[in-house]
């Protein structure tokens, strides 16, 4: 039923009437509609569940819209960006437009919905700001890092499994819950995987976190275990474009320190405590995707 929500999102946009947005769309490639199957999953493929996956996707494609200008990232889905073929100013009103038709749309789903959903927009915007100014302080501190990653990414996951369960009439806080972990895991291997893959596979650039000043959850545990030496190389790198040597000192301590199967673990352990949620609620296409997440390489 994706196919259902596909259509709902290109009638939203052509609902806009106008022709350089619904061509700028159109440049626009599809991601892996993680959410919009998160809520499908959940309450099925009525009306207002299609809708309501609809406009979760819109407003997630504008927060990436958004995070490639804040990130200068010029590969988004393996495809150039926004941005990057048109830049900054068309990638910020595009994401504006998307936005806000959203918010439009959560009008008509219903006063509950539209609260959790919008809520966790404001937390997703609180948690870029946070991202960026963090980038600029080399953030030591992992409660810190969570807190900001359950903002920026796990808030808007959350609210799909919670406004689904809601729209289903199921019971919201194991939903919410499930989301949360999902989405605090997918940030981590997000970040895992900014280290551990190249950028062709991942479809947007490799390596890119530290350079942007990003001291994601591996970094922050590679700090703590290097010796002093090791510490002040690892800061002097800080928001540096990396030459191919430093960036095989960084690989290679984060091999030697077994950083990633540490990093890899703690984001097991929230999918795990996840499939043990959504086992008890009978929901197996729910645990699969959790399963599938923790697997995912890209
Ligand atoms: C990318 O999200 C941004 C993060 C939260 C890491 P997705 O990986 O779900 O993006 P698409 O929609 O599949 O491209
Ligand atoms: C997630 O953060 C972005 C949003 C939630 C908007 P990232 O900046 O890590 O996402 P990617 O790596 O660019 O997809
Ligand atoms: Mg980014
Ligand atoms: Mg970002
Ligand atoms: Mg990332």
């Amino acid at each position: 039923m994706l196919s259902a929500v596909e259509r709902k999102i290109e009638q939203f946009v052509s609902d806009l009437n106008d022709k350089e947005v619904s061509g700028l769309y159109t440049k626009l490639p599809h991601g892996k509609r993680l959410r919009a199957k998160l809520i499908l999953k959940i309450a099925g493929s009525s009306l207002s569940v299609v809708k309501t996956a609809a406009i979760v996707e819109m407003i997630h494609a504008a927060s990436l819209l958004h995070d490639d200008v804040i990130d200068d990232a010029y590969t988004r889905r393996n495809k150039p960006s926004i941005n990057a073929l048109y830049g900054n100013k068309t990638a910020i009103m595009l994401g504006d437009i998307l936005y806000s038709k959203g918010f439009l749309e959560l009008n008509n789903i219903s006063p509950e919905v539209a609260k959790i959903v919008s809520n966790a927009v404001v937390q997703l915007s609180l948690g870029e700001l946070k991202d960026v100014s963090l980038s600029k302080a080399f953030n030591l501190d992992k409660e810190i890092y969570l807190e900001m990653i359950y903002q920026k990414t796990a808030s808007l996951i959350e609210a799909s499994a919670g406004a689904a369960a809601v729209l289903a009439g199921k019971p919201k806080d194991a939903y919410l819950t499930y989301g949360r972990n999902l989405g605090l895991a997918f940030q981590m291997i997000d970040d895992i995987l900014d280290i551990t893959s190249d950028s062709a596979t991942l479809g947007k650039p490799a390596l890119h976190d530290f350079v942007e000043g990003k001291t994601t959850l591996p970094y922050i545990y590679l700090y703590e275990v290097l010796d002093e030496v090791g510490k002040a190389k690892l800061r002097s790198l800080h928001t540096k474009v990396l030459n191919m040597q430093e960036q095989a000192w960084i690989l290679s301590q984060m091999k030697e320190h077994k950083i990633i199967e540490k990093s890899y673990l703690e984001a097991k352990a929230l999918i795990d405590e996840a499939i043990m949620l959504m086992d008890a609620q009978g929901e197996e296409a729910l645990s699969g995707i959790a399963k599938e997440m923790i697997e995912r390489d890209f």
